[in-house]
């Protein structure tokens, strides 16, 4: 019997009124925060950083913050996110020269690592860190926007995941990233996803005059 986590992916959020959505997107029940770090260099996009983090934080919000740093290097950004209040720090393993030193840098700040990995990247990447991970992400899509479509192969993959996180014997959380929609979650599920992220089917859901817009959409989920 698992514990589901919904992460709403603030990337689809009004960058205006940050905040506010945040505040609001908690309220109608969202558990986590995941935040999504992209460089123009690592992934075709840019985005939002440690300084964004930070203010969430003095705005107010005590929720986890799940930082997905689609970046590289990433050992810098490590440092400066720990300092900015996250509470999960993931990464690219082929965007990091040392695996192994930016999972401890993660763990040594205080912080729960995690390590990314994108439809084409295989879970080989844990033989080694299985001790060091605390969170596993399965991308559904190629990372850098929002609104694509769920991959199906990541459901064999996730499925993978879960029998490495079980024989492991670990609490190691299992989050599945892209294309998440009140349609897809139950299956994802059962192929052993227990923390969702999804960005567009949570904040283009509602209209913008209604102050509770995203409360039906949470409870779909
Ligand atoms: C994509 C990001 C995702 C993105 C998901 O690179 O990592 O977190 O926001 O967006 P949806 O849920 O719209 O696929
Ligand atoms: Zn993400």
């Amino acid at each position: 019997n698992r514990d589901f986590l919904i992460a709403p992916s603030i990337l689809s959020a009004d960058f205006a009124r940050l905040g506010e959505e945040v505040d609001n997107v908690l309220a109608s029940g969202a558990d986590i925060v995941h935040f999504d770090v992209m460089d123009n260099h690592y992934v075709p996009n840019l985005t939002i950083g440690p300084m964004v983090c930070e203010a969430l934080r003095k705005h107010g919000v005590t929720a986890p913050i799940d930082a997905h740093l689609m970046v590289k290097p990433v050992d810098r950004l490590i440092g400066d996110f720990i300092d900015a209040g996250a509470t999960y720090i993931t990464f690219h393993p082929e965007a990091s020269e040392h695996v192994d030193r930016s999972l401890q840098l993660i763990r040594d700040g205080g912080c729960r690592a995690g390590l990314v990995f994108n439809p084409a990247t295989p879970l080989s990447y844990l033989d080694y860190v299985m001790d060091k991970v605390d969170m596993i992400l399965l991308m559904s899509v190629n990372p850098g926007f929002g609104g694509q479509a769920f991959i199906p192969a990541t459901l064999d993959k996730l499925r993978e995941a879960r029998r490495r996180i079980d024989a492991s014997g670990r609490a190691i959380r299992l989050e599945i990233d892209g294309g998440v929609k009140v349609e897809n979650i139950a299956e994802i599920a059962r192929a052993g996803a227990d923390t969702f992220v999804a960005g567009s089917a949570v904040f283009k859901a509602g209209s913008d005059s209604d102050p509770n817009r995203y409360d039906s959409v949470m409870r779909a989920f």
